[in-house]
């Protein structure tokens, strides 16, 4: 039994044998419905919890499918409509669910609350987002990126945009997976110094992309940024854009992705997302396959 709480607390060999069964059990069932159970069913019996604290379409419903299509039961709940919203400590919340459930995923604003439920539960838990980091959809950015051009160890990943929490996965994942990754975006959103070593600074956005692999962005206000930092926000980023210009200047078979939601022609045009170099869907997809896997490896199944 272990936590999947971030990429850089879990091992590189243990990493790459997550990726390896994500794409062995997206294989396995390719073509088949949905709905369809996975041989074997390796979670069956097992029930897991889903909490989210904050709006989600891709890690809720990737989720709560992935469980079922293994055999397992889910029950997803808003952190505000249970107790944990209403006083009750994390420790506590932590203490109970794991006398029902036998594994967690949570999706929260601070770091802390996600650090406290590993603590305290007596079961797994899982990172689906915190104000800080995003490590399930890099292990999907990752897996596509190897699906569409194999092993990534070695090319350039570029981030324009905000140094956020996804880029602290990414930023994790160079680390771990060994990518060289380059960030582009203005100074007063450069990512939390924390992550400083595990990536370089190059301002100028078209020089930043030369020679990529993969570009990335990512929103220009996350769901725990102050709305009223919005226009001030869309002003200092507006530069990073990611665009038909910007991606000529990327190498001609490079990749583009975006973690979504996307708002279409702020972080990235629709050109972009809906062009050739773009493979922003078969990353959602691969939010399913690969927590797949990280729950079988959380859960020893
Ligand atoms: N990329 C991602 O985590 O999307 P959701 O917010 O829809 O879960
Ligand atoms: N950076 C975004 C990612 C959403 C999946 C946010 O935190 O809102």
């Amino acid at each position: 039994m272990t936590d999947f709480l971030d990429i850089h607390k879990t091992s590189k060999t243990d990493l790459r044998a997550i990726l390896t069964q994500a794409a062995d059990m997206k294989e396995a069932r390719k073509g088949l419905p949905k709905g369809t159970p996975d041989a074997g069913e390796p979670l069956k019996n097992q029930m897991v919890a889903l909490i989210f604290e904050k709006p989600s379409t891709r890690t809720r419903v990737s989720f709560d499918v992935g469980v079922r299509q293994m055999g397992g039961q889910t029950m997803v709940l808003s952190g505000s409509d249970m107790q944990l919203g209403h006083g009750e400590t994390i420790a506590d919340t932590a203490r109970v669910l794991s006398r029902y459930v036998d594994l967690i995923m949570i999706r929260t604003f601070e770091e802390q609350t996600l650090l406290e439920m590993a603590e305290y539960a007596t079961v797994p838990v899982i990172n689906g987002l915190t104000d800080r980091t995003h490590p399930c959809q890099i292990m999907a950015d990752i897996l596509t990126f190897e699906e569409h051009r194999g092993p990534i160890a070695g090319k350039k990943v570029v981030w324009s945009g905000d140094g956020n929490n996804v880029f602290a996965s990414f930023a994790h994942a160079a680390g771990q997976f060994g990518f060289d990754l380059t960030f582009t975006g203005p100074e007063p959103l450069d990512p939390e110094p924390a992550l400083d070593g595990l990536y370089n600074i190059e301002r100028d956005p078209q020089k930043a992309v030369q020679g990529a692999d993969l570009v990335v962005t990512d929103t220009w206000v996350s769901m725990h940024d102050p709305q009223s930092a919005r226009e001030r926000r869309h002003n200092q980023l507006r530069g990073y854009q990611v665009n038909d210009e910007l991606m000529a200047n990327a190498k001609s078979d490079s990749l583009f992705m975006h973690c979504l939601p996307a708002h279409r022609d702020d972080e990235a045009t629709s050109a972009v997302m809906d062009g050739p170099h773009s493979v922003i869907f078969d990353e959602a997809e691969n939010r399913l396959h690969a927590q797949k896997a990280i729950m079988r490896h959380c859960l020893g199944l």
